[in-house]
Order: C-alpha cells, then structure tokens, then sequence
C-alpha cells in the first residue's frame, strides 16, 4: 500500500502522508493542503473526514464490531461493571482490584451536589424536559467549583473534575425526575453501588424502604455500559471542539449533552418509543409505518433505524434485543411495544429500501423498552444515554487535552455576495 496520496491540481501532483491505524483504517493527512496547494477539502457533516486519531474506541461499520480499548462490547456487556468500563475508557487498561476500589470510592465521595443547588431545582416547571435540566445543572456545577475553570490547572483537579462529574451525574439526573413528580429528593446513599444507587434515587421515597432488584440493576449496568463510548460521534465531536476551547470541563460536558438531545442522535430512543406507541396506538399496522418512512414527501422517520457508521448491525442493538428478551421474562412483563419493534424490524430488514440504504436498528432501537420495563420514564432515556456516555465524552476529552491537539476551528467555502457597497435607506 502506498505510503503517499499523489492529488493532481492545476496541473501540479502534490504528495500527502498516508496514516495507517492499528485496525488497518487508513486517511490522508492533508494538514498541509491548504499552504501547499490553497485549496482546502469539503466534507458536509464530516462523512468522509477524520477529525482525529483516537486509542479509546474501535468502530467497525461493515462488520459491525465495537471495541473499547481492545475489548469486544459483547465481553465487557456480559462480564464487567460500568465503573470497570469506565477506570478503563479514562486510563485504557480494566482496572486491578485496588485500582477499581480506590476509583469507586473515590467516585462515592462526592455523589452529593451542593445544597444551594436544590433552589436550581424549584425554578424548573414539573414538565421541564430533564435533558435541558441536566445540561443546565452539568454546567451549573462549574459556579461551584472555580478552581475546576482552568482544566489544565493541575493533574490532581482535573482528574478530581472527572470523578466529580462521574458521580454527580447520576444525582442530578434522579433529582431532575423527582423534581419532575414533585417527589422529595433521595439522597445518594453510598453503600450501593453505581446503578442501584442511581435507581435508588431515582424510586426511593423518605417515607418507605426500597429494595433495588438485581435484574433491574443489571440491565442498567448493561445498558450503561452499551452506551459508554462511540468514538467521533456528533456529541462526542461536541465535547471534543467545545474542549479545545480550553473551556472547563463541566461546561464542554454540557455542550455534549445538548448536541445528545437531538432526536437523529441520543434523543432517537425516546423517539423510537413515542413511534412505536403511535403504531401501536393506530392499531399496529407496521407496514403501513414503514411505507411512510420509505416515502420521501412523508417526514416520518423509523426512529432507531439507520447509522452514520454502521451498514451492517449495530452490535449494541443486538444485546440490547437480547437483553429485552431475558429482562422482560425475568419481570413477568408482556410488553406489545416489543413485538412491533420486532416485526418493524422484520418488515423492514425484508424492505429492499433499508436493505439498499444499509439501514439496520441502531442502539436506540429497542433501549427504550428495556428502559421502560425498568421503570424509567421516557422523557428521561435520553438522559439514560447520558450517563452511560459520561465516561466516553471525559476520556475522549482527557486523550485531546493530553495530545495537546489545537482549537478545532474548520474552514468554509463561501457562496454569498462578492464585494459591494452599502446602500443608503432611502436609496433601497
Ligand atoms: C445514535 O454516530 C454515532 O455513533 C451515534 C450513536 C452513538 O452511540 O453515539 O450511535 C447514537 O445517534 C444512533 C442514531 C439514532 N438516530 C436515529 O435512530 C434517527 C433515525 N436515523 C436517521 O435519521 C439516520 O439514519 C442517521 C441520522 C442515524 C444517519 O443519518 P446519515 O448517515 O446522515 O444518513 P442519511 O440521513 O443521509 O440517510 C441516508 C439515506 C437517506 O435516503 P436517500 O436520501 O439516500 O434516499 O437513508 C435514509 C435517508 O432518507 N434514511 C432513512 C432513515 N435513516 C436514513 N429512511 C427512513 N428511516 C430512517 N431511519
């Protein structure tokens, strides 16, 4: 394979370095296109554009493979924690036994947030949508702590920044449901572990004991885990050029989860189940559903269908489906959205417009009736997607801070008026 791009322009061949990366992906490194040649390269919604190289996550859309630091999403789903996965997205080896301890327990001290934060709270209407709650409250803590607006001010804060965030964000997301029922706010206790004590907050009340049931507790950590990393995705790419500001960190996380809430993005899974309802509810003709979404003068969409990378399995779309199956039989819950979205599925993947479009469910496809069957409300999935993508945007973040990389700042090909001079009001 050839080690230089030869690109004829006006005439002349120019030469640019081949880059190579250890999964055998390969780009042209035109970092020097625009001095050499004065042209620069067009790429709408960065389809065909690598923004960076990146040891934290392994996409492979063709075969539909998903790897963080190496590990297969199938092993780390099935055998590890989410705060295992996490130590290893942020530091790219699984953690010893003492490394996960003194990271656990570090992440437990500070899951409470300040107490003048609740008054943040009280100011929200009940039917604030929590993504907007969280995005606020994310970069809301960063008043708290002004020590933490250098991100670079010492090793020891910014690793202190990561590990508040990590445990705070389950609090803030379980605060902004109970503030949207009106419920008292359960405190972290911290003799749970990460997801019990999130689904703690989020179902205790002061006036009852509540016992976290290991399936549900389980199928969190999965789903957490399934959501944690994704490489340069749209809200990743956020936190990625929102931190090369120099920005701090809960203000960089804050943009990530804005861009999440996009319904092409991490807001599909609410989508999904407002769609599948809406078929369910207009008698569950599915292929009636998948004639509008294949009609172009129709806007309707098949939510948690299609990827910008894979066209082939999403693989977390098939433990997720799994993970329904198992999840479901184990609470005793008939629930019809799922035989829609698997005869939607069917439908579809027969269709030969998804099968030409290389259109296959996403991971949003079937989380939100795990979700649901676990008892989270739909307006909170996309904050489900969140948590699990906290560690992702850090470490993501943490590999551009480290490497040093400049502020992200593309250039434009602009198409407006040429030179003209202005006209006065009474002349226009
Ligand atoms: C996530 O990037 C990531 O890694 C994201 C994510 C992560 O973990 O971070 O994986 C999470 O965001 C998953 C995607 C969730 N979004 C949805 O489920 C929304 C529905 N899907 C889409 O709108 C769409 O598929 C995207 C946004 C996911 C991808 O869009 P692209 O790559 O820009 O592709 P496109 O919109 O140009 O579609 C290509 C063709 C078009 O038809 P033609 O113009 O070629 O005729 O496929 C069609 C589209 O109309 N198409 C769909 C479709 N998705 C694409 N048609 C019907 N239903 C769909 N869902």
């Amino acid at each position: 394979m050839s080690e230089l791009a030869k690109i004829e322009l006006d005439g002349k061949v120019y030469e640019f370095p081949v880059v190579v990366g250890t999964e055998n992906e390969k780009a042209i490194d035109i970092s020097k296109l625009r001095d050499t040649t004065g042209y620069i390269t067009l790429d709408t919604g960065y389809k065909n554009t690598g923004a960076t190289k990146s040891s934290i996550t392994f996409l492979d859309g063709e075969e539909g493979i998903l790897h963080y630091r190496g590990y297969s999403i199938e092993e780390l789903a099935e055998k590890a924690t989410f705060l295992e996965v996490a130590y290893l997205l942020l530091n790219g080896e699984l953690p010893t036994q003492s490394e996960l301890d003194s990271f656990g327990s570090s992440i437990k001290k500070h899951t409470l947030v300040h107490e003048d934060m609740k008054r943040f709270f009280e100011a929200y209407p009940a039917k604030a949508h929590p993504m907007g709650v969280l995005s606020s409250m994310i970069c809301s803590l960063s008043t708290f702590y002004p020590e933490s607006l250098d991100p670079h001010r010492s090793k020891e804060m910014k690793e202190l920044t990561m590990h508040r965030l990590l445990a705070k964000m389950p609090t803030l997301a379980a605060w902004a449901y109970k503030n949207s029922i009106r419920h008292p706010f359960m405190y972290p206790n911290n003799d749970y572990d990460y997801c019990s004590n999130f689904l703690h907050m989020m179902y205790a009340m002061p006036t009852e004991e509540y016992k976290v049931d290991p399936v549900v507790a389980a199928a969190l950590n999965k789903l957490l885990i399934l959501h944690a990393d994704h490489e340069q995705n749209c809200s990743t790419s956020t936190v990625r050029i929102v931190g090369s500001s120099q920005a701090n960190l809960y203000a960089t996380i804050s943009a990530g989860i804005s861009a999440l809430w996009g319904p092409l993005h991490g807001g599909a899974n609410q989508e999904v189940i407002e769609m599948l309802e809406q078929i369910h509810n207009d008698g569950g003709d599915v292929d009636k559903w998948v004639a509008k979404a294949k009609d172009k003068e129709d806007p309707f969409r098949l939510m948690g269908f299609g990827h910008r990378v894979y066209k082939n399995f999403d693989p977390r779309a098939k433990i997720i489906k799994k993970a329904c199956d198992d999840v479901l039989e184990k609470m005793g819950i008939n629930d019809p959205m799922l035989a829609i979205a698997k005869r939607l599925e069917q439908v579809a993947l027969e269709d030969e417009y998804f099968k030409a479009r290389n259109l296959y469910p996403n991971v949003d496809f079937y989380s939100g009736i795990i979700y649901k069957a676990i008892g989270i409300p739909t307006e909170m999935f996309t904050v489900m997607f969140a948590i699990g993508r906290l560690p992702g945007w850090i470490s993501q973040w943490k590999e551009m801070t480290e490497n040093k990389e400049p502020i992200g700042r593309p250039r434009q090909i602009y198409t407006g008026y040429t030179s003209r001079s202005f006209v006065e009001i009474t002349k226009r």
